[in-house]
């Protein structure tokens, strides 16, 4: 997360591509006529096996963006992957044929990766395993150090291969949808059912806490597999607990705005593109706009628009001086500093799919219902606008008026992008805050899913309905609750038939005091702390770390009753050699089925000290 010399030499480059007017000379539809062909070939070229880009990829494994220095994306997230797929799926689904060996392959390679064992976990006895964020572009387990627990990932995967089902199921392929992929899916609504009130790291991999972007796709799933299990006449476990995350999807409105992150100590505002990438993963055309789902046409959801957007006006300089009403760069959230801080393409594009997300809605509906909450946003882009109801109308109606200024400000977050997309249309992850010249990771595939998905809402091609009318109410008080999560491999689909011993869950707490940069793992004599190995050592997380208390933690799954030696040691920054802890520990986990143990410890051994590089 540094300023790397190689992004000066792509800045060079791109400000002689910029100088070339064609792709800027287009008007919005000829750009995005073109853009979508790009984008969509930009995603497949890294998919394995015979991604262009990707040689060495696993075959189905989405890769992050061919990029394998500064930043090195050669890895495959969940997370990015399963948004793609679901780009995938709902554009084979319109009518793409060419995608199913695309979606199979990565069915397989999803079911695999389920019983790979890594440092959040393995897939049995309880699950823990499907909250790692990533792996390595083989399908292998990655053990360095990273913000995780994510458990997005399964809900957005469950999401993905539930569509494929109901696909399946209309065209008479019951059979498949329920033997091959339901035991994936199960896996990953187990998962959610079990986990979604734990805290765990956010979408952009920086906060530990309660994300919204992760609580609003867990609810979705549990909603649709509800619905898929009754239809394939199967036991859905977890499903139960969709009322209850609902309702604690409510929480994270605070009256003015979605504040993106909760349960944390971030220190931040809340006001991040999260919020707007949420509403558009969890879009229903069937939607009513007050469904309490935060659709993008819901009012809440347009007042947190319009509070993101004037943040996000006022904190890059290339959007000095565009007025109120037009769109702008937006990027994740105003505190960042990854690389800097800049816009990004996903999120610029996101914020056009959500304004044509919310016309759709609105249209369908007939009506829009402008209330005291929706009327600042509605205000920039038609000032007669007031509190009331607005039906459909012939096109000097103001409903159609406003459509057509909603529209049209959805478009100017489009010319945006286009703004900044060089001559080739590849698509970084971000575009720099000062010059608009692209950076950080290049051809990032969830930049063109991203393209693909608002270029199908621009033209009127929508994902199917999710059912959201049929989504069960919250409960009256929210509670803390959770349904223990039934796992197995998914052997049909070609996952390997991996099998446990008895294990115990174990929390290793470790008091120690670390500078930016420096990082904790556990070592020691069994194969899942590495057999002494430091490739193999298995990384704590600092997500509970304060001024007060040094906290690095790891929640690990051990076998029962086995003796265990270890140690803890540092990763030291700038390719410094590791420290370790001067003694050796002992630790007897407790008899099979025995309730989870919390090791305390304190650093014991040298302090690290930071390289200068
Ligand atoms: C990858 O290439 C092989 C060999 O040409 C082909 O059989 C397979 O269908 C291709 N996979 C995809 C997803 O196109
Ligand atoms: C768990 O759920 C309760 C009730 O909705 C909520 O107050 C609490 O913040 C949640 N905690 C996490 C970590 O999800
Ligand atoms: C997987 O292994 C278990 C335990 O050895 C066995 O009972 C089961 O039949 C196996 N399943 C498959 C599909 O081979
Ligand atoms: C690890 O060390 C402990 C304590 O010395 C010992 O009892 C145990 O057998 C060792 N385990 C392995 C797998 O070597
Ligand atoms: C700790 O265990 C390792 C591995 O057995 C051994 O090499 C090392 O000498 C031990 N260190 C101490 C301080 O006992
Ligand atoms: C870790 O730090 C906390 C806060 O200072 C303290 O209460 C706790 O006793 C420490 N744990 C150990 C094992 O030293």
């Amino acid at each position: 997360m540094r300023f790397s010399p190689s992004v000066v030499g792509i800045l060079s480059i791109a400000s002689q591509a910029l100088a070339v007017p064609n792709i800027q000379a287009r008007d919005v539809s000829s750009f995005i006529a073109t853009q979508k062909d790009i984008a969509l070939k930009g995603v497949l070229d890294n998919i394995g096996a015979n991604g262009s880009e990707v040689t060495g990829a696993g075959q189905g494994i989405i890769i992050a963006s061919p990029s394998k220095s500064e930043p090195d994306y050669f890895f495959t997230w969940t997370r990015d992957s399963a948004l793609t797929m679901k780009m995938i799926i709902d554009d084979f689904i319109a009518g793409n044929q060419g995608l199913e060996t695309t979606i199979n392959d990565y069915i397989k390679s999803q079911a695999i990766l389920q019983t790979v064992t890594n440092p959040s976990g393995s897939l049995l006895p309880a699950g823990a395993g499907l909250g790692e964020p990533k792996f390595l572009a083989d399908g292998s387990r990655f053990t360095g150090a990273w913000g995780r627990p994510q458990r997005d990932g399964p809900a957005l995967r469950a999401i993905a291969l539930i569509t494929y089902c109901n696909w399946l199921i209309q065209n008479g392929q019951s059979q498949r949808a329920r033997s091959i992929i339901w035991p994936i899916i199960s896996n990953d609504l187990s998962y959610v059912g079990q986990y979604w009130n734990s805290t765990g790291f956010d979408l952009w991999e920086e906060v530990q806490g309660s994300s919204f972007f992760t609580v609003q796709n867990q609810h979705r799933s549990l909603v649709e597999g509800t619905k898929l299990a009754r239809d394939l006449r199967v036991t859905c476990t977890g499903c139960d607990q969709a009322p209850q995350v609902l309702c604690f999807l409510q929480t994270f409105w605070n009256g003015k705005y979605i504040v993106s992150n909760i349960n944390d100590n971030a220190g931040r505002t809340g006001i991040d593109g999260n919020s707007i990438l949420g509403p558009i993963s969890v879009f229903d055309i069937n939607a009513y706009c007050d469904s309490l789902t935060f659709q993008p046409c819901n009012s809440k959801s347009l007042a947190n628009f319009k509070v993101l957007i004037d943040t996000m006006r006022a904190t890059y300089s290339i959007n000095k001086g565009i007025p109120v009403g037009q769109g702008v760069a937006v990027g994740r959230y105003s505190e960042d500093t990854y690389y800097g801080g800049n816009p990004w393409y996903l999120i610029t594009t996101a914020a056009a799919e959500f304004l044509y997300d919310a016309v759709a809605q609105w249209r369908a509906r007939h009506v829009l219902y402008v209330d005291e909450t929706s009327l600042a946003f509605f205000k920039e882009l038609y000032p007669d606008v007031v509190v009331r109801q607005y039906n459909s109308g012939n096109y000097n109606s103001p409903f159609e008026k406003m459509m057509r200024a909603v529209l049209a400000y959805a478009d100017s977050f489009v010319a945006v992008a286009q703004k900044y997309t060089l001559e080739d249309g590849a698509l970084a992850e971000q575009y720099n805050r000062d010059t608009g010249v692209p950076l950080s990771a290049r051809d990032l595939t969830w930049s063109y899913a991203a393209f693909v998905t608002m270029a199908n809402a621009r033209n009127g091609q929508y994902p199917p309905t999710w059912n959201t009318r049929q989504a069960a109410a919250p409960p009256a008080t929210c509670a803390s609750t959770s349904t223990p999560g039934v796992y197995a491999p998914a052997t049909a689909a070609g996952a390997p038939n991996i099998t446990t011993t008895c294990q115990v869950n174990v929390v290793f707490n470790v008091n120690a005091t670390t500078y930016f940069g420096e990082n904790i793992y556990i070592i020691g004599n069994t194969t899942d702390i590495g057999e002494w190995v430091i490739n193999s050592a298995f990384p704590l997380t600092a997500g509970g770390y304060t001024a007060e208390r040094p906290l690095w933690s790891v929640s690990a799954f051990l076998a029962a009753g086995e003796n265990i030696n270890y140690k803890y040691i540092r990763q030291q920054n700038c390719d410094q050699p590791y420290v370790y802890e001067s003694q050796n520990r002992t630790l007897t986990m407790p008899a099979c089925g025995s309730p989870a143990i919390t090791v305390e410890d304190a650093w014991v051994g040298p302090v690290g000290t930071p390289g200068t590089c």
